[in-house]
């Protein structure tokens, strides 16, 4: 190839690299952390900062996208994104610099319930009311933080140990020894801490219920899928119930149970209940692959918005906002199935 040609095709490839990269930078997405530049005719909206957990399942991801689509400028608010990436250090960071900004308000939706009493202390001390979303921070920090809006996550472990012993009365079962295993979600966090407590109480009322052992899977699905082969190693066809607690780590154990020769769900070997109902696991429970899949709802864009809104004209908020939540199971699921977006 001629010089000049060759040397025409490497100066168009950094052209495209500098162009996409401008693109990325410019448009910003969810994925990203996101810093909006204020003109002066946008003075007067209002100026949050809102750090995520992170990208590990499709909750998530809805979550994220319902607060930034309430917290729009079509809505009044001008709102920078963080993803925390899983990382407590990440979301503190965050904060420290969404309180030198003055923001008007931060939104947090806290990886682990422990550790953020400092930084909670600092945006309290400059007068940044935070709003919790999602997961909660320690009961001891609850006069650090202005409302928490999120699932009852206790309830959630709560229903689907209920669904269990329903399940297994119909099933002729209720005397049966039943073996568990627990696929928990990221340790210390809400969600895990939530649902376990939940599921635990109920399991306490059944001497017969044993439960095997609880291992974290951290939400994803690679960690479930690695999780799920552990236990089948350790316990191969002693297992009776899966009890995974979110849809993504689900999704790996159930590649790993079929890798294994194990069917789960409605004509399997293997009960498999799971949390958060997101559109492909509901497929699934359509299917009769999963058994249950109690309803973690991400949707808490719109009522974020409204406290936002609430305190702006000085009112009363109450401290605690629940978000609706259903139990899915194939005999009702098909009817959520189209509307479901996420
Ligand atoms: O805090 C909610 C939980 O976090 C969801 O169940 C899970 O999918 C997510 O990662």
């Amino acid at each position: 190839m001629e010089k000049s040609k060759y040397f025409r095709i490497i100066v168009c490839y950094i052209i495209i690299l500098i162009i996409a990269s401008v693109a990325l930078v410019l448009c910003g997405d969810f994925k990203n952390d996101s810093k909006v530049t204020i003109n002066e005719d946008e003075k007067s909206l209002i100026n949050v900062g809102f750090t995520q957990v992170g990208l590990e399942s499709g909750y998530r991801i809805a979550n994220t996208a319902s607060v930034q689509n309430a917290l729009s400028r079509e809505n009044g608010f001008i709102t920078q994104f963080n993803n925390g990436r899983q990382m407590q250090e990440n979301q503190i960071k965050a904060i420290r610099g969404y309180i030198s900004q003055s923001v008007d308000y931060i939104v947090l939706s806290p990886i682990t319930e422990d550790g953020y009493t400092t930084v909670l202390k600092e945006a309290k001390s400059a007068g940044i009311p935070v709003i919790l979303q999602d997961r909660k921070v320690n009961q001891a920090d609850s006069d650090l933080y202005s409302v928490w809006i999120g699932s009852d996550m206790r309830t959630e472990g709560e229903k689907a140990a209920e669904w269990l012993e329903t399940y297994l009365l119909d099933e002729g079962r209720s005397r049966d020894q039943i073996n568990i295993v627990v696929l928990q979600g990221t340790i210390g966090s809400s969600a895990q801490l939530g649902r376990t407590m939940g599921f635990d109480s109920v399991s306490d009322r059944h001497e017969n219920w044993k439960i095997l052992e609880q291992k974290s899977g951290d939400f994803t699905t690679t960690k479930g899928e690695e999780v799920m082969k552990y236990f089948i190693n350790k316990y191969g066809k002693d297992i009776d119930v899966v009890v995974s607690q979110n849809d993504s780590m689900t999704f790996g154990a159930i590649d790993a149970l079929n890798e294994a020769g194990y069917k789960t769900g409605e004509d399997g070997d293997i009960i498999l209940i799971s949390f958060d109902a997101v559109h492909d696991a509901l497929e699934m429970v359509s299917s009769g692959i999963i058994n249950v899949d109690v309803e973690c709802n991400p949707e808490t864009g719109d009522l974020v918005k409204d406290v936002i809104l609430r305190m702006e004209k000085g009112e009363e908020v109450s401290k605690e906002i629940l978000i609706d939540e259903m139990v899915f199971t194939k005999e009702n699921v098909d009817k959520y199935l189209e509307t479901r977006t996420y």
